[in-house]
């Protein structure tokens, strides 16, 4: 270590102090994650990772030869400005593309880290030849990762945003030219070993790479999206990782490896909630194989059943048990606020209320409970998909308040349908449901849902803050 900051005679001492730092960071890290599974904790457990990240970043100052820190505080300025400015504009219901830029810039960072280390080789007056295989292979690694990372990322934030085409887009043989492109990868990588001073052979690494990213996210769609982003997460934790072994930084290692592994254990969950396997996920092409769907526009022949505010205000006001499930919808509208003023209205005439949260509720993980822990709904009120289920035949009314796919019967009884098999919140159980929507147009998945021409169903046209707001007046009516 030649350290202009540490004085002379303490080099070792200050090894020792920067790994021990970095445990402490990693121990914060792991904490704050495990803080992050429940929503009374999460706050505090996010405050806690991000201290150690600062904790860490601090460290790795001193650890290196840091050869000007004026570029690296005007990176620190420039980055924490465009940060702060995006974290403050961005609306809830953006999130996941927000996320899907975040892991396109964590892999594409990864990607250049290894290859600044290459550049970097000659200067440091060091022979390609000397560059042990180890440290070739992880630098492919990052190098292959962290650029699939980049351009999927991008991919799926062009889809989320609308720029591109959300459809899953299949030509003949696309999978073939998937897994060749990886033996390419491959093969380059054997070359690189044997011949490491070629930078053509390093770079046809990221540029194949680049291209993988590409193929790999265009053909995915629908509500295959969320997963994709999940697992994209924790391919930039695993460049993240491999870029760290490029450095020799610990820190980088195992940070990089958390993120890998909780990134996918949240996409395993999810597949779960959706019923879809990875391999599905990644080769299926959701909603190409969909048969015989019926959109809203060929929906005739079937009829629907609206409800006014006041007869809902009966309904709900002397009902012994009513279910609330939010949706994306209650997002869109930002209606968390009035949804508990109208739950709150309920529980004064002693009805019991609680929230059905489906994990893939809204746009991205934990949506909903993060929607409604701002409008201070109290946690016990939540429940999850397990635990509410066997209580919707039990309940009066269900309040389906812009949800739509999560709760789409077909997914239990049409095998046709491109959801078949998803678990749903079994709202269509209980006596009554009510749908707050603005029309009968599909939610994400893009197909028509059943339960809105069932028999012991409503629906209640309308923005779901305005329609909510007219069923609480209704209910402070009632005397
Ligand atoms: P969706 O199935 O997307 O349905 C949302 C419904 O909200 C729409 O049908 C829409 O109908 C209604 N809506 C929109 N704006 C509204 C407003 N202002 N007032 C009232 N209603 C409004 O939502 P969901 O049931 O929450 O299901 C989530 C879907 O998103 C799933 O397919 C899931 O796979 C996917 N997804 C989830 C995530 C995660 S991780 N949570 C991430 C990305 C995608 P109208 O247009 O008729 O109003």
């Amino acid at each position: 270590m030649n350290n202009p900051l540490v004085p002379a005679g303490f080099e070792e001492l200050a090894v020792i102090l920067i790994q021990l730092v970095y445990l402490l960071a990693v121990g914060m890290f792991i904490l704050g994650l495990k803080r992050l599974s429940s929503p009374a904790t999460a706050v505090s457990g996010n405050r806690m990772a991000s201290l150690a990240m600062f904790v860490a970043v601090i460290v790795t100052l001193f650890d290196r030869e840091i050869l000007s820190f004026e570029y690296i505080i005007a990176g620190v300025i420039v980055g924490s400005l465009i940060g702060a400015v995006l974290a403050k504009k961005v609306e809830m219901t953006s999130m996941p593309e927000l996320v899907a830029v975040f892991n396109g810039f964590g892999g594409g960072a990864s990607a250049l880290v290894a290859t600044a280390e290459y550049i970097r080789v000659p200067q440091t007056g060091m022979d390609f030849a000397g560059i042990p295989v180890n440290v070739l292979i992880t630098m492919s690694i990052s190098v292959f990762i962290g650029s699939i990372t980049f351009t999927g990322s991008l991919i799926a934030f062009g889809k989320l945003k609308g720029i591109l085409s959300g459809n899953p887009f299949v030509f003949p043989g696309q999978k073939i030219l998937n897994a060749l492109l990886v033996v390419l990868v491959v093969v380059a990588t054997v070359m690189l070993i044997l011949d490491p001073s070629n930078w053509i052979i390093y770079a046809s690494i990221g540029g194949i790479s680049l291209l993988i990213g590409i193929l790999i996210v265009l053909p995915i769609g629908g509500a295959d999206m969320p997963v994709v982003i999940a697992l994209l997460n924790s391919m930039s934790g695993v460049a993240a990782s491999a870029a760290g072994f490029v450095i020799d930084n610990n820190i980088l290692i195992v940070a990089g490896a958390l993120v890998g592994a909780s990134g996918l254990i949240l996409t395993m969950i999810m597949c779960k909630a959706m019923n879809r396997t990875l391999t599905h996920v990644i080769f299926g092409a959701f909603g190409s194989e969909a048969v015989g769907l019926l959109g809203p526009e060929t929906a005739g022949g079937k009829s629907i059943r609206e409800v006014s505010p006041d007869d809902l205000a009966m309904m709900t006001a002397y009902a012994k048990r009513v279910i609330i499930v939010p949706g994306y919808g209650l997002a869109v509208a930002q209606a968390q606020h009035v949804v508990r003023e109208v739950a709150d209205q309920l529980e004064k005439r002693n009805v019991d209320v609680k929230y059905g949260i489906h994990p893939v509720a809204g746009r991205m993980p934990g949506h909903m409970n993060v929607l409604l822990a701002e409008a201070n709904v109290p946690y016990p009120q939540l429940a999850d998909m397990d635990e509410i289920n066997p209580d919707f035949p039990k309940t009066d009314v269900v309040l389906v308040i812009g949800a739509n796919d999560v709760v789409n019967p077909d997914a239990r009884t049409n095998p046709a349908s491109p959801i078949y098999g998803m678990p749903i919140l079994n709202a269509d159980e209980a006596r009554a449901v009510v749908v707050f929507k603005r029309s009968l147009n599909p939610g994400f998945a893009g197909i028509d849902n059943q339960l809105f021409y069932n028999e012991n169903s409503y629906m209640f046209f309308g923005d779901a803050k305005k329609s909510l707001s007219s069923l609480l007046e209704a209910l402070k009516e009632i005397d």
